[in-house]
C-alpha cells in the first residue's frame, strides 16, 4: 500500500512564498467580458474576468473567472464586495443578490464569482465525461454510504477496527479512481486551483474593479471563512471589510492532512445532538415524531435512534420505491442526521423521515442521500491544494491511519458522529492528487489589519465550531473582532437573527461591534404542524426590521442550497 502510493506521490518544490506582482504579456489579461444580459442572473451584470492562470508564470496563460454583479443602488458607492457561499465547491455567482444587497449594504457592489475550478469559471474540474457516470461511480460505495461503526461497539476491539480499516481501503482506491480520472482529464490544469489562487484572483479583480488601491473587500461563510483568512493574511494590507461566519481553522486546514481535518470540526457537535433530541422531546410526538410522547427523556429518543442505527449495521434498510432504489446504511443514515443538525429550519422535516425510516421506510431519508451533488472531485481540487502533502513515504495515510483517527474521533471528540463527516464533507486521498500548485499558503496567521475581520460564531455549529472561531480571534486579537450567535446550525445564516444581520450590516456601514457581542435565537425546531411560526414574529417589526429578517431567512436558504453540493 505504501509503496504503490509512494510511486504516484509527487514532491511539491518550488512554492513561492512570497508575494509576485503578476507582469504579463497577454494582452487579454484585465479584460472583463460581460455577457448579454438575458444570460445573466435577473438583475445582475455577469460575465468574466480574464486573470493570468498562474501569477508566478506569465507563460501559464490566462483563467476566466465568471462573475455576477448586483450593482449597489445607493451612492456614493463604497467599493465591491466579493462573496464565497462555502463547499468548497459552491457557485458564488448566485449570491449577487438583492438579499445579499440588504444584508451588506445598498451601497455596496456585490460581487459573486465562481471560485477556481468551480462550475462556469475556466479551468473547470471535470473529471468524468458526464454527471450520470459519476452518479453511477458513486452508487452503493463507501463515499455515498459513509463509514459503518455499530453505537454498541467496542473502540478498543480489535475487530472494530478491522471493519473500519476494511471500509477505509474501499474509500481510499475510491479517491485514487478520482484522482486518477482527473490527471488524465485535467492534466496540468489541476495546478491552478486552491485557496491561495483564489486571493490573488480577488486582488486582482479588486484593482480591477475598484481602482489599484481599492481595498479587498470580503464576505464568506463556511469555507468561506477559508479563504476569508488567508486573505487577510496573505495580503494583510490589501485587506478591507472582510466578514466570515462558520469558521473552519485555517491553521489546521493548511498544516493538517485532510483527513485529520474532522476531529477538528466536531468540537460542537455533540452538544447540538443533544439540542436536537431534547427539543424534540420538549415539542411532543405531533410536531417531533421521534418523541413518543411530550417530555419524555431525551436519552430514550437517542437510545432509539441509536438501535435503529444498530439494525442497520447487521442489516441495511432496503428502499425500493424511489427514483433510484437502493437500502439505506447505518454509515448513511448517521451522516444524515449530522447533515440536519447543520440546518434547523429542517430539524422538523428530519424527524419525520427518521421516524418513518424507523418504522420501516427508508423512502424519505433515502431521497435526501442521493439528492444530486457536486461532484468530490471539484471540492478535492481545492482542499488537495491546500492541504500539505506527506513529507514522505512513511506519512502517505493508509487504511490504518484512516480508522485511527476514526477511533480516535469518537473517543475524544464525538462519540456519535466520529466517523460520519466523509459523505457531507468529503475529504482526505489527497495523497492520490496528481497536482501542486505554484503557491501553498500555510500561514503565519497573525497579520496585523489596518481595519479589524468581523469573525461570526454559533455556539453549537455541528461543523464549524465556536473554537475555531476562537482560535482566529486570539492570533489576532487585535485585528479581529468575535461576534456569537447562541444558538445551533452551521452559520449563523441557518437560523437568521436580526441581532446578527444588524451588526454585519453595521460593520459593512464603518461600526466594530464589541469583540465577544452575543446575539441571542429564537427559533421554534419543531413548530406545531397546524400553527404558522413565521406571523407572530414578523408582524412585531417595523418594515424595514421584517425586510432585513425577510432577506436574512431568503440569504440563508440559497446557501444552505448551494453549499449542499
Ligand atoms: C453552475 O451551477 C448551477 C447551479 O448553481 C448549475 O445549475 C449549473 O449547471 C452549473 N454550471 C456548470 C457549467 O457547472
Ligand atoms: C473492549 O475490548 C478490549 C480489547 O478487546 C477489552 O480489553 C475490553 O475489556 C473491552 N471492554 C468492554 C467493556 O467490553
Ligand atoms: C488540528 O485540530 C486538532 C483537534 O482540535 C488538534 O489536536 C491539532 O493540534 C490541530 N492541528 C493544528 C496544526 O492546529
Ligand atoms: C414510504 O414513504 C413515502 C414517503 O413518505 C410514501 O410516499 C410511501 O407511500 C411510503 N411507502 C409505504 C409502503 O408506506
Ligand atoms: C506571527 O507568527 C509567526 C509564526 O508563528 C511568528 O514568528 C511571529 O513572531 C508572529 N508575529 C507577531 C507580530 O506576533
Ligand atoms: C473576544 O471575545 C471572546 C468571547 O467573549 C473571548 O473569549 C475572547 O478572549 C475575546 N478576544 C479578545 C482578543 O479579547
Amino acid at each position: 500500500m505504501v509503496l504503490g502510493t509512494a510511486a504516484i506521490l509527487l514532491v511539491c518544490v518550488g512554492y513561492h512564498q512570497t508575494s509576485l506582482p503578476c507582469a504579463s504579456k497577454h494582452h487579454e489579461i484585465g479584460e472583463v467580458r460581460w455577457s448579454p444580459a438575458s444570460e445573466c442572473p435577473p438583475g445582475t451584470e455577469c460575465g468574466s474576468v480574464i486573470v493570468p492562470k498562474d501569477y508566478f508564470d506569465p507563460s501559464a496563460g490566462t483563467a476566466s473567472i465568471a462573475i455576477a454583479r448586483f450593482k449597489a443602488t445607493k451612492f456614493p458607492k463604497k467599493g465591491t464586495v466579493f462573496m464565497n457561499p462555502g463547499g468548497p465547491g459552491g457557485s458564488g455567482t448566485r449570491l449577487a443578490t438583492q438579499a445579499f444587497a440588504d444584508l451588506i449594504g445598498e451601497d455596496w457592489d456585490i460581487l459573486g464569482f465562481d471560485p477556481r475550478g468551480i462550475n462556469k469559471t475556466s479551468p473547470q474540474v471535470k473529471c468524468v465525461d458526464s454527471t450520470l457516470d459519476y452518479n453511477f461511480f458513486l452508487a452503493n460505495t463507501v463515499l455515498q454510504q459513509g463509514f459503518t461503526v455499530a453505537s454498541s461497539s467496542n473502540l478498543s476491539d480489535p475487530k472494530i477496527e478491522a471493519q473500519l480499516v476494511e471500509q477505509s481501503r474501499e474509500f481510499l482506491a475510491l479517491k485514487k479512481t478520482q484522482a486518477e480520472l482527473c490527471a488524465k482529464n485535467m492534466g496540468d490544469e489541476l495546478r491552478y486551483m486552491g485557496t491561495a489562487n483564489v486571493v490573488r484572483d480577488m486582488d486582482f479583480m479588486a484593482k480591477i474593479f475598484d481602482g489599484e488601491d481599492g481595498k479587498i473587500n470580503y464576505w464568506g461563510a463556511s469555507y468561506g471563512s477559508i479563504l476569508g483568512a488567508y486573505l487577510v493574511n496573505m495580503l494583510p494590507h490589501r485587506s478591507g471589510f472582510v466578514v466570515i461566519d462558520g469558521i473552519a481553522d485555517p491553521v489546521n486546514w493548511s498544516t493538517e492532512p485532510s483527513h485529520k481535518w474532522p476531529i477538528n470540526w466536531l468540537a460542537s457537535t455533540e452538544k447540538t445532538h443533544r439540542l436536537y433530541l431534547e427539543t424534540c422531546s420538549q415539542a411532543g410526538p405531533d410536531a417531533c415524531p421521534l418523541a413518543e410522547y411530550a417530555d419524555e427523556p431525551y436519552e430514550d429518543i437517542e437510545a432509539r435512534l441509536e438501535s435503529f442505527f444498530d439494525r442497520l449495521a447487521v442489516a441495511p434498510l432496503s428502499v425500493p420505491f424511489t427514483s433510484r432504489p437502493g437500502f439505506l446504511t447505518s454509515g448513511a443514515a448517521r451522516a444524515l442526521l449530522l447533515m440536519f443538525l447543520e440546518r434547523p429550519p429542517q430539524w422538523a422535516d428530519s424527524a419525520q423521515a427518521f421516524a418513518e425510516a424507523l418504522a420501516g421506510n427508508g423512502t424519505l431519508l433515502f431521497n435526501k442521500l442521493v439528492a444530486p451533488r457536486t461532484p468530490e472531485y471539484v471540492r478535492l481540487g481545492v482542499t488537495c491544494m491546500d492541504s500539505p502533502p506527506p513529507a514522505s513515504p512513511a506519512d502517505v495515510p493508509t487504511a490504518e491511519d484512516l480508522a485511527a483517527e476514526f477511533i480516535k474521533t469518537m473517543q475524544e471528540v464525538s462519540p456519535h458522529f466520529g466517523a460520519s463527516v466523509s459523505v457531507g464533507e468529503p475529504d482526505g486521498g489527497c495523497q492520490y492528487w496528481p497536482a501542486c500548485g505554484p503557491e501553498r499558503f500555510a500561514g503565519p496567521w497573525n497579520a496585523t489589519l489596518e481595519w479589524p475581520m468581523l469573525i461570526v460564531s454559533n455556539t453549537m455549529d455541528p461543523i464549524t465550531p465556536i473554537q475555531s472561531g476562537l482560535r482566529i480571534n486570539s492570533l489576532m486579537p487585535d485585528s479581529t473582532r468575535l461576534i456569537i450567535q447562541n444558538g445551533p446550525g452551521h452559520c449563523s445564516t441557518a437560523i437568521p437573527t436580526l441581532c446578527t444581520t444588524k451588526l454585519v450590516r453595521g460593520y459593512y456601514a464603518g461600526t466594530l461591534p464589541q469583540n465577544g457581542t452575543m446575539c441571542e435565537t429564537s427559533y421554534t425546531f419543531f413548530p406545531d404542524p397546524e400553527s404558522k411560526p413565521d406571523g407572530a414574529v414578523l408582524g412585531a417589526l417595523d418594515a424595514e426590521d421584517r425586510r432585513l429578517l425577510g432577506s436574512a431567512r431568503v440569504a440563508g436558504e440559497l446557501l444552505q442550497e448551494l453549499r449542499r453540493g
